[in-house]
């Protein structure tokens, strides 16, 4: 708060800022211009709250958020809100008409929230020798861990964000944010942009840039799931860890799998052994996406190929048919069954004859190169980040 009072100050009188503020060996920094920042009075403002608003964002300090202001010629001003939680952090509401409040010059913001009033009159100030302003260096400590390095947190697994603030929401963000060792593969928490909670992944790191894997695991000869529930499937089945000596199945769950899949365009790898091993497939699915559960989880994806060891696709999916998740107690195509003899829970298209494979099926089925359905003895989903998050 104290770095936060100096600064506010230093804007409203509108000096030139000639030194830097809130310098400290231990902590990383960010810097800004007092040119696209501009000066701005801090407002009296009693009563004053954040209304819940597409119009709020999260700011690392009032600077930042007056910097937001500045960016747009609607903004009028600023309010800002202790963010509780997040250090130093603020809330930062973008108000485009001004609000009732009494802006005078030498109030100074106390602990609560408060107004900051855009300078209508804003020139850029330049220095008394005419040089251009000076940088402004804001505190931006790291978090959980995080160590500095230049302008940027280095953030240990499973921590990311700018100050390391937040868990990994994949990881193929471990693996950009430098893991990029086999020694840190293992399981980590992540939360997807829309997940209420984190949850734990197996993260790949020393191999594929960064597979969060698996999100399907199947053995042949592991105990049956034909007969497992909608809410079975909805919330995941089995336990995610690798290390399991009986070779457990697991299903990471179609909401989670939704959250993960609905950030950014993400690549699903499918390997897939038989013959004791000794014969395998690889089917790969890019910009694959699982709808929420209103859409029974409808499958969709932009392109399917294949490398080294040709794999067919398992999923016919069409994009003029939607593809649905059935299982025996919540069939929207007709399809699952929870008799072991015929077709297990999974994705499947309209057709009355079910093309699709059933995933979920005892034992599990993929498909060869030529189409035929080969009984597997184990298949695995692994997936693969291949854009920036669609955040902002
Ligand atoms: C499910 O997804 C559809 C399409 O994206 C969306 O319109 C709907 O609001 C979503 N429903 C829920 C409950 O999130
Ligand atoms: C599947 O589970 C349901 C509910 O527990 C049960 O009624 C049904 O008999 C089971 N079917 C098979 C084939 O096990
Ligand atoms: C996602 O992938 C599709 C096709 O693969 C592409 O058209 C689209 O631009 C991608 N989106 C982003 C944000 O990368």
């Amino acid at each position: 708060m104290e770095i936060q009072t100096e600064l506010l100050i230093l804007l409203l009188t509108g000096f030139p800022l000639s030194h830097t503020i809130a310098q400290t060996t231990d902590t990383t920094s960010l810097s800004s211009t007092i040119e696209d920042v501009g000066v701005y009075h801090v407002c009296q403002a009693p009563a004053l709250g954040i209304q819940s608003s597409p119009n709020v964002l999260r700011s690392r300090s009032a600077l930042e958020c007056g910097r937001q202001c500045s960016q747009s010629a609607q903004c009028r001003g600023v309010t800002v809100c202790p963010d509780r939680g997040v250090d130093g952090g603020v809330l930062c509401e973008i108000k485009e008409v001004m609000p009732n409040v009494l802006c005078s010059h030498d109030n100074q913001p106390d602990e609560g929230c408060y107004f900051m009033k855009k300078d209508d009159g804003y020139i850029a100030p330049s220095s008394p020798t005419g040089q251009p302003a000076q940088s402004v260096t804001t505190e931006m400590p790291c978090q959980n861990g995080g160590t500095a390095d230049g302008d940027r947190c280095l953030c240990p697994l499973p921590y990311a964000g700018e100050t390391c603030n937040r868990y990994m929401r994949d990881c193929t963000e471990g693996f950009d944010n430098g893991h990029q060792t086999g020694s840190s593969d293992g399981e980590y928490l992540i939360q997807p942009l829309t997940s209420p909670a984190p949850f734990v992944v197996m993260c790949e790191f020393g191999y594929g840039h960064g597979n969060t894997q698996p999100l399907i695991r199947l053995y042949q000869n592991s105990p049956p799931w034909s007969n497992k529930t909608w809410s079975d499937y909805k919330n995941g089945l089995g336990i995610s860890n690798q290390q399991i000596p009986d070779r457990e199945c697991y299903f990471i769950g179609l909401d989670k799998l939704h959250q993960l899949l609905d950030q950014a365009n993400y690549s699903i790898n499918v390997f897939a052994m038989y013959d004791h091993g000794g014969q395998k497939t690889a089917s790969f699915y890019m910009d694959f996406n699982i709808g929420n559960e209103s859409s029974n989880y409808e499958l969709r994806y932009n392109r399917f190929f294949t490398k080294e060891d040709p794999g067919g696709n398992g999923f016919h999916y069409s994009p003029s048919e939607s593809t649905s998740f059935s299982s025996y107690d919540h069939q929207p195509t007709n399809c699952a069954s929870a008799s072991a003899n015929e077709k297990g829970a999974g994705w499947y298209g309209p057709h009355p004859g079910c093309y699709s494979y059933s995933v979920f099926e005892d034992p599990p089925y993929w498909p060869l190169a030529d189409d035929t359905a080969q009984q597997m003895e184990k298949i695995l989903f692994n997936v693969h980040r291949d854009s920036d998050f669609y955040e902002d």
